[in-house]
Protein backbone atom coordinates (compact mmCIF):
# COMPACT_ATOMS: atom_id res chain seq x y z
CA UNK A 1 0.00 0.00 0.00
CA UNK A 2 1.37 3.25 -0.87
CA UNK A 3 1.95 6.53 1.50
CA UNK A 4 -0.26 8.97 -0.12
CA UNK A 5 0.54 12.00 1.85
CA UNK A 6 4.43 11.22 1.36
CA UNK A 7 3.24 11.04 -2.48
CA UNK A 8 1.60 14.38 -2.30
CA UNK A 9 4.75 15.68 -0.87
CA UNK A 10 6.99 14.33 -3.30
CA UNK A 11 4.65 15.78 -6.16
CA UNK A 12 4.56 18.82 -4.51
CA UNK A 13 8.48 19.47 -4.82
CA UNK A 14 9.57 17.30 -7.88
CA UNK A 15 6.35 18.61 -10.09
CA UNK A 16 5.67 14.75 -10.21
CA UNK A 17 5.78 11.37 -8.62
CA UNK A 18 6.02 7.64 -9.79
CA UNK A 19 5.55 4.56 -9.52
CA UNK A 20 1.81 5.09 -7.84
CA UNK A 21 0.20 2.02 -7.77
CA UNK A 22 -2.46 1.78 -11.03
CA UNK A 23 -4.32 -1.42 -11.94
CA UNK A 24 -3.85 -4.67 -11.78
CA UNK A 25 -1.65 -6.62 -14.75
CA UNK A 26 -5.05 -8.43 -15.68
CA UNK A 27 -7.05 -4.78 -16.01
CA UNK A 28 -3.94 -3.46 -18.20
CA UNK A 29 -4.20 -6.89 -20.66
CA UNK A 30 -8.03 -6.39 -21.04
CA UNK A 31 -7.47 -2.36 -21.93
CA UNK A 32 -4.68 -3.71 -24.90
CA UNK A 33 -7.43 -6.37 -26.24
CA UNK A 34 -10.29 -3.79 -26.17
CA UNK A 35 -7.65 -1.34 -27.69
CA UNK A 36 -6.76 -4.30 -30.68
CA UNK A 37 -10.41 -4.92 -31.13
CA UNK A 38 -11.25 -1.49 -31.72
CA UNK A 39 -8.07 -1.19 -33.71
CA UNK A 40 -9.38 -3.75 -36.17
CA UNK A 41 -13.24 -2.76 -36.01
CA UNK A 42 -14.37 0.05 -39.10
CA UNK A 43 -17.63 1.18 -37.40
CA UNK A 44 -18.89 3.39 -39.60
CA UNK A 45 -20.88 6.22 -36.82
CA UNK A 46 -16.64 6.42 -35.99
CA UNK A 47 -14.80 9.05 -38.08
CA UNK A 48 -11.49 7.46 -39.22
CA UNK A 49 -9.57 10.66 -38.32
CA UNK A 50 -10.96 9.80 -34.67
CA UNK A 51 -10.02 5.91 -35.15
CA UNK A 52 -6.28 7.20 -36.04
CA UNK A 53 -5.66 9.11 -32.89
CA UNK A 54 -6.80 7.51 -30.02
CA UNK A 55 -8.51 9.69 -27.57
CA UNK A 56 -10.92 9.82 -25.68
CA UNK A 57 -11.84 5.96 -25.43
CA UNK A 58 -13.07 6.16 -22.14
CA UNK A 59 -16.06 7.20 -23.30
CA UNK A 60 -16.38 4.62 -25.83
CA UNK A 61 -14.95 1.29 -24.22
CA UNK A 62 -16.27 0.14 -20.76
CA UNK A 63 -12.29 -1.61 -19.93
CA UNK A 64 -11.16 2.48 -20.44
CA UNK A 65 -13.84 3.93 -18.69
CA UNK A 66 -12.87 1.47 -15.58
CA UNK A 67 -9.54 2.57 -15.96
CA UNK A 68 -10.05 6.40 -15.19
CA UNK A 69 -11.94 4.74 -12.33
CA UNK A 70 -8.54 2.48 -10.57
CA UNK A 71 -9.12 3.02 -6.99
CA UNK A 72 -5.82 3.39 -6.05
CA UNK A 73 -5.01 5.89 -8.82
CA UNK A 74 -8.05 8.35 -7.34
CA UNK A 75 -6.61 8.15 -4.03
CA UNK A 76 -3.71 8.93 -4.90
CA UNK A 77 -5.24 12.18 -6.99
CA UNK A 78 -7.23 12.57 -3.98
CA UNK A 79 -4.42 13.55 -1.59
CA UNK A 80 -3.82 16.61 -4.23
CA UNK A 81 -7.17 17.78 -5.63
CA UNK A 82 -9.41 16.67 -2.89
CA UNK A 83 -12.00 14.37 -2.70
CA UNK A 84 -14.28 15.95 -6.35
CA UNK A 85 -12.69 14.60 -9.46
CA UNK A 86 -13.67 14.65 -12.91
CA UNK A 87 -11.94 13.11 -15.83
CA UNK A 88 -11.41 15.96 -18.73
CA UNK A 89 -9.67 13.89 -21.20
CA UNK A 90 -7.64 10.39 -21.61
CA UNK A 91 -5.16 9.67 -24.36
CA UNK A 92 -3.32 7.09 -25.56
CA UNK A 93 -0.26 7.21 -26.92
CA UNK A 94 0.93 4.57 -28.77
CA UNK A 95 4.93 4.13 -30.08
CA UNK A 96 4.41 1.21 -32.89
CA UNK A 97 7.76 -0.78 -32.61
CA UNK A 98 10.65 0.72 -34.39
CA UNK A 99 8.72 3.84 -34.81
CA UNK A 100 10.97 7.18 -34.85
CA UNK A 101 7.85 9.04 -33.06
CA UNK A 102 8.89 11.33 -30.33
CA UNK A 103 7.36 13.80 -28.18
CA UNK A 104 9.23 17.25 -27.36
CA UNK A 105 9.78 19.16 -24.28
CA UNK A 106 6.68 20.90 -23.35
CA UNK A 107 4.14 21.48 -20.49
CA UNK A 108 0.66 19.71 -21.09
CA UNK A 109 -1.30 23.30 -19.65
CA UNK A 110 -0.28 26.08 -21.89
CA UNK A 111 -2.71 24.49 -24.08
CA UNK A 112 -5.99 23.55 -22.46
CA UNK A 113 -7.34 26.54 -21.07
CA UNK A 114 -7.31 24.97 -17.16
CA UNK A 115 -6.09 26.35 -14.03
CA UNK A 116 -2.20 25.02 -12.67
CA UNK A 117 -3.92 23.96 -9.33
CA UNK A 118 -7.16 22.55 -10.45
CA UNK A 119 -5.45 19.63 -12.76
CA UNK A 120 -3.62 16.41 -12.43
CA UNK A 121 -1.76 14.19 -15.48
CA UNK A 122 -1.77 10.42 -14.52
CA UNK A 123 -0.14 8.62 -16.86
CA UNK A 124 -0.93 4.63 -16.51
CA UNK A 125 1.35 1.76 -18.59
CA UNK A 126 -0.59 -0.63 -20.83
CA UNK A 127 2.90 -2.02 -21.26
CA UNK A 128 5.91 -2.00 -19.55
CA UNK A 129 7.43 1.32 -20.37
CA UNK A 130 11.46 1.86 -20.30
CA UNK A 131 14.34 3.66 -21.63
CA UNK A 132 14.68 1.66 -25.13
CA UNK A 133 10.88 1.96 -26.01
CA UNK A 134 10.45 5.87 -25.09
CA UNK A 135 9.67 5.99 -21.45
CA UNK A 136 8.15 9.77 -20.32
CA UNK A 137 11.27 11.99 -19.03
CA UNK A 138 10.88 14.58 -16.80
CA UNK A 139 12.65 18.14 -14.89
CA UNK A 140 12.27 17.92 -11.43
CA UNK A 141 10.91 21.15 -10.29
CA UNK A 142 10.58 22.46 -13.27
CA UNK A 143 6.68 22.89 -12.03
CA UNK A 144 7.67 25.97 -10.42
CA UNK A 145 8.42 28.19 -13.02
CA UNK A 146 4.92 28.67 -14.09
CA UNK A 147 4.12 28.66 -17.88
CA UNK A 148 7.10 29.18 -19.72
CA UNK A 149 5.72 29.59 -23.29
CA UNK A 150 5.87 27.53 -26.34
CA UNK A 151 7.20 27.46 -29.77
CA UNK A 152 5.72 25.66 -32.61
CA UNK A 153 7.51 23.35 -34.64
CA UNK A 154 5.26 20.97 -36.58
CA UNK A 155 8.39 18.92 -36.27
CA UNK A 156 7.58 15.20 -38.54
CA UNK A 157 7.36 12.34 -36.00
CA UNK A 158 6.37 14.77 -33.47
CA UNK A 159 3.56 13.34 -31.62
CA UNK A 160 1.98 16.33 -30.19
CA UNK A 161 -0.67 18.29 -31.77
CA UNK A 162 1.52 21.33 -33.48
CA UNK A 163 5.15 20.05 -32.27
CA UNK A 164 5.46 22.63 -29.53
CA UNK A 165 8.83 23.34 -27.81
CA UNK A 166 9.29 24.83 -24.44
CA UNK A 167 10.96 28.18 -24.53
CA UNK A 168 13.32 27.48 -21.80
CA UNK A 169 17.01 25.78 -21.58
CA UNK A 170 16.55 22.34 -21.11
CA UNK A 171 19.96 20.24 -19.80
CA UNK A 172 18.92 16.04 -20.98
CA UNK A 173 21.32 15.31 -18.41
CA UNK A 174 19.12 16.46 -15.42
CA UNK A 175 15.98 14.58 -17.06
CA UNK A 176 14.59 11.64 -14.84
CA UNK A 177 13.21 8.73 -16.76
CA UNK A 178 9.75 7.42 -15.74
CA UNK A 179 10.40 3.83 -16.23
CA UNK A 180 6.88 1.95 -15.13
CA UNK A 181 5.72 -1.88 -15.42
CA UNK A 182 2.74 -2.65 -16.99
CA UNK A 183 -0.12 -1.70 -14.89
CA UNK A 184 2.23 0.84 -12.64
CA UNK A 185 1.39 4.93 -13.24
CA UNK A 186 2.72 8.05 -12.92
CA UNK A 187 1.58 11.81 -11.72
CA UNK A 188 2.55 14.61 -13.24
CA UNK A 189 2.23 18.54 -12.28
CA UNK A 190 0.52 20.23 -15.96
CA UNK A 191 3.62 22.48 -15.54
CA UNK A 192 6.40 19.80 -15.62
CA UNK A 193 9.10 19.81 -18.37
CA UNK A 194 8.54 16.80 -20.15
CA UNK A 195 9.41 14.58 -22.96
CA UNK A 196 10.28 10.97 -24.44
CA UNK A 197 12.12 9.36 -27.12
CA UNK A 198 11.80 6.57 -30.14
CA UNK A 199 10.74 3.73 -29.24
CA UNK A 200 13.73 1.27 -30.47
CA UNK A 201 11.92 -2.18 -29.11
CA UNK A 202 10.34 -4.80 -31.24
CA UNK A 203 6.85 -4.60 -29.50
CA UNK A 204 4.25 -1.46 -28.97
CA UNK A 205 4.62 0.93 -26.35
CA UNK A 206 1.05 1.72 -24.83
CA UNK A 207 0.08 4.11 -22.32
CA UNK A 208 -2.90 6.09 -21.14
CA UNK A 209 -2.74 10.05 -20.16
CA UNK A 210 -5.75 10.70 -17.94
CA UNK A 211 -6.35 14.65 -17.01
CA UNK A 212 -8.31 14.90 -13.47
CA UNK A 213 -9.50 18.05 -12.88
CA UNK A 214 -11.18 19.71 -9.70
CA UNK A 215 -15.22 20.12 -10.12
CA UNK A 216 -14.49 23.22 -9.48
CA UNK A 217 -12.40 24.37 -12.30
CA UNK A 218 -13.13 26.37 -14.80
CA UNK A 219 -12.84 26.18 -18.93
CA UNK A 220 -11.14 29.37 -20.26
CA UNK A 221 -10.96 28.55 -24.19
CA UNK A 222 -14.31 27.20 -24.95
CA UNK A 223 -18.02 27.30 -23.37
CA UNK A 224 -19.80 24.62 -22.08
CA UNK A 225 -17.17 22.31 -21.82
CA UNK A 226 -17.67 18.74 -20.72
CA UNK A 227 -16.33 15.77 -18.38
CA UNK A 228 -17.20 12.43 -16.38
CA UNK A 229 -17.34 12.86 -12.63
CA UNK A 230 -15.45 9.61 -11.40
CA UNK A 231 -15.11 10.35 -7.64
CA UNK A 232 -17.63 13.21 -4.97
CA UNK A 233 -19.90 15.19 -5.94
CA UNK A 234 -20.38 18.38 -8.42
CA UNK A 235 -21.82 21.00 -6.79
CA UNK A 236 -20.89 23.35 -9.48
CA UNK A 237 -21.72 22.30 -12.72
CA UNK A 238 -18.81 24.05 -14.96
CA UNK A 239 -19.16 20.78 -17.29
CA UNK A 240 -21.64 19.27 -18.55
CA UNK A 241 -21.36 15.74 -17.28
CA UNK A 242 -21.27 12.91 -19.51
CA UNK A 243 -22.54 8.98 -18.69
CA UNK A 244 -20.68 6.20 -19.35
CA UNK A 245 -20.19 4.07 -22.22
CA UNK A 246 -22.73 1.44 -22.47
CA UNK A 247 -21.17 -2.51 -23.09
CA UNK A 248 -22.77 -2.84 -26.53
CA UNK A 249 -21.73 0.60 -27.60
CA UNK A 250 -25.00 1.81 -28.25
CA UNK A 251 -25.66 5.43 -30.83
CA UNK A 252 -26.05 7.79 -27.03
CA UNK A 253 -22.39 6.20 -26.30
CA UNK A 254 -21.13 6.98 -30.30
CA UNK A 255 -22.65 10.63 -29.76
CA UNK A 256 -21.04 11.55 -26.55
CA UNK A 257 -17.75 10.03 -27.71
CA UNK A 258 -18.52 12.13 -31.12
CA UNK A 259 -19.13 15.57 -28.64
CA UNK A 260 -16.08 15.36 -26.92
CA UNK A 261 -13.59 14.44 -29.70
CA UNK A 262 -15.63 18.10 -31.35
CA UNK A 263 -14.80 19.84 -28.26
CA UNK A 264 -11.08 18.44 -27.55
CA UNK A 265 -10.25 19.28 -30.93
CA UNK A 266 -11.47 23.23 -31.22
CA UNK A 267 -8.96 23.43 -27.64
CA UNK A 268 -6.34 21.33 -29.31
CA UNK A 269 -6.24 23.28 -32.57
CA UNK A 270 -7.37 27.14 -31.40
CA UNK A 271 -4.73 29.10 -33.06
CA UNK A 272 -2.96 25.94 -34.99
CA UNK A 273 -2.05 25.92 -38.48
NI1 LIG B 1 2.49 15.95 -22.06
Amino acid sequence: MQDNAILAQTYADAGFVFPVEGVPEAEAQACLAALEQFERTNDARIESAWRARLFELHLLLPEFDALVRSPPVLAAVKQILGPDLLVWECNIFLKEPHSESFVSWHQDLHYLGLGADDQVNAWIALTDVTVANGCMRMMHGSHLQGDVGHRDTYAADNVLTRGQVVEAAIDEADATNVTLSAGQASLHHGHVFHASGPNRTDKRRIGVAIRYIRTSARQTLIEDDCAVLVSGTDQYGHFDLLDPPSPDMDDATVARFGHARNMREQIYFEGAR
